[in-house]
């Protein structure tokens, strides 16, 4: 008999089709995440969970599914797994790092890129009908070449942003607790967290959401940041704190930001940050590329199925 698993969204087909071949596979089929009872409900009874960074996966799934052998997150991050909580049950957790690695820093090296530039802005002012001649001072932006880019967060998708910023000719900061010294292979120099803020043109989130990353861009951050700054977040909404990042571009204390991640997601519509021309807002498509997310799915597939067989996991963040 084949284990009982639950799939929380439809993830590509090449995923989906390991995991329905290997798997008694529920599906959640909606477009929006599973309510939570439903969630709760499906959970019963089944052996493996191939969740996505929507739903929050914490004791009260893990009461509802005491046969659980192995949680599979289709996602990099993993901040809406208790994975201690999976650690203390001896519950693998999977998740999709590498294959995303590039694709991510590529979006935010478009958002900075965007953002320096105002592509947004300017597709707007052409739709709207304001593009009456050429101008000396139209939409003008900032150069990338040449600026200084700072890395919050040197891990593999810093490290990726930071070899396209040197492929623009930037000079590239970083800082990160966990990384000991400059990367004279990409050409990144370590600094404290003051210096990069101070010192960058564009700054650039790459760290996990965690209780010490809470909140790490704030009113306090953001004034130490020049006028002309631009803040990228391709990381998790919740690392910048909304409300100070307005403040900060309704009154010039930065220039402007480029969001893949918002706190909450969806961004609610009547969000102050919606109503700012200098603030680009993705909807979290940093790793959405029809390649990418394939190789996700199928990576999220094996680390399901491992753990179903009591095989080590290609990917697990625990155990
Ligand atoms: C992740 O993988 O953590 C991204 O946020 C979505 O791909």
């Amino acid at each position: 008999m084949k284990p009982k698993v639950y799939v929380t969204r439809k993830i590509p087909k090449k995923g989906l089709a390991l995991v329905c071949e290997a798997c008694d596979a529920g599906v959640w089929e909606g477009e929006v995440p599973v309510p939570r009872e439903v969630l709760l409900d499906k959970v019963r009874g089944v052996e493996g969970l191939l969740s996505l960074l929507t739903e929050r996966i914490d004791t009260e799934v893990l009461d509802a599914a005491p046969q659980l052998k192995v949680i599979s997150n289709y996602a990099v991050g993993f901040n809406n797994i208790d994975v201690d909580a999976c650690t203390a049950r001896g519950i693998p957790v999977g998740n999709t790092p590498d294959v995303l690695t590039d694709t991510t820093a590529d979006f935010a090296f478009t958002l900075l890129m965007a953002a320096a530039r105002r592509v947004v802005e300017a597709m707007d002012h052409v739709r709207a009908g304001k593009w009456k001649t050429w101008g000396p001072t139209t939409l003008l932006g900032q150069d990338i070449h040449d600026a200084t880019l700072g890395i919050v967060g040197y891990g593999r998708i810093g490290k990726a942003m930071a070899r396209r910023g040197r492929g623009f000719d930037m000079r590239v900061l970083f800082c990160d607790a966990y990384v000991t010294g400059d990367d004279a292979d990409i050409g990144a120099t370590k600094v404290d967290m003051d210096t990069l803020l101070a010192e960058s043109d564009f700054v650039s989130i790459h760290v996990p959401l965690t209780e010490e990353t809470h909140h790490l861009i704030s009113s306090a951050e953001l004034m130490k940041m020049k006028t002309s700054a631009v803040l990228i977040n391709t990381a998790r909404g919740s690392v910048v704190d909304p409300q100070a990042l307005y403040e900060a571009l309704r009154d010039g204390a930065i220039a402007a930001a480029g969001l893949d991640v918002t706190e909450p997601e969806p961004i609610a519509m009547d969000d102050p940050l919606l109503t700012l021309p200098n603030c680009i807002i993705a909807p979290h498509i940093a790793s959405g590329s029809v390649a990418t997310r394939d190789k996700m799915a199928e990576i999220a597939a094996k680390n399901l199925i491992a753990g179903l067989r009591g095989e080590p996991l290609p990917h697990c963040v625990n155990l």
